[in-house]
């Protein structure tokens, strides 16, 4: 056993990259920042299904609300991916792999209401938010600044995705608070 492990390590070995962070470290940050990365790019996903089919009399702008949202956390995939590489650990290799290490949930239905997918992208970008600061604090710890300092722009980002999703479906709160005061 310790034979297969040491001819797997010697394999990988071309592949880590020189980091004073410390073995015990990059293993951890790596584990934490490529389920990150896995939760990340399957909310990628959601929102372009989401974007492609979310249907109504405010189509435009949600729409293309969506698609901002959509490119903005496309982006930071890339970048937590190669924070992982910097520090000497390996990442995600395929969708199977992203299925594998996914937190965040799919949305496969065949319809769904255009509020309760706004309301679905605001909890499942509140989930992220809390993973992230998770993240933080672990890389925090170990000193890994770039890292921290990283998170602390896609929390931003996330937060203000989530302030826009929760405007944006407040409009079915005043339409019930209406709708009672009808009654
Ligand atoms: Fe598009």
């Amino acid at each position: 056993m310790a034979e297969k492990n040491e001819a797997k390590d010697r394999r990988k070995s071309p592949l880590v990259t020189p980091s004073d962070l410390g073995q015990e470290s990059v293993k951890n940050i790596s584990g934490a920042l490529n389920a990150l990365l896995a939760d990340v790019y399957a909310l990628y996903f959601k929102t372009k299904n989401f974007h492609w089919h979310i249907s109504g009399p405010h189509f435009r702008d949600y729409h293309l609300l969506l698609d901002e949202h959509g490119d903005q956390i496309f982006t930071i995939g890339d970048d937590i991916a190669e924070r992982v590489r910097k520090i000497g650990g390996t990442t995600i290799r395929s969708i199977g792999h992203i299925s594998r290490l996914q937190r965040s949930k799919d949305n496969d239905a065949d319809y769904v209401d255009p509020m309760d997918m706004l309301s679905e992208l605001r909890e499942d970008n509140k989930a992220l938010i809390a993973r992230m600061r998770e993240a933080h604090d672990l890389c925090d710890e170990a000193g890994d600044v770039a890292t921290t300092s990283l998170l602390e722009v896609w929390i931003d980002e996330a937060e203000r995705r989530v302030w826009f999703l929760f405007e944006a479906t407040r409009a079915r709160e005043y339409s019930a608070v209406a709708a009672s005061g009808r009654g």
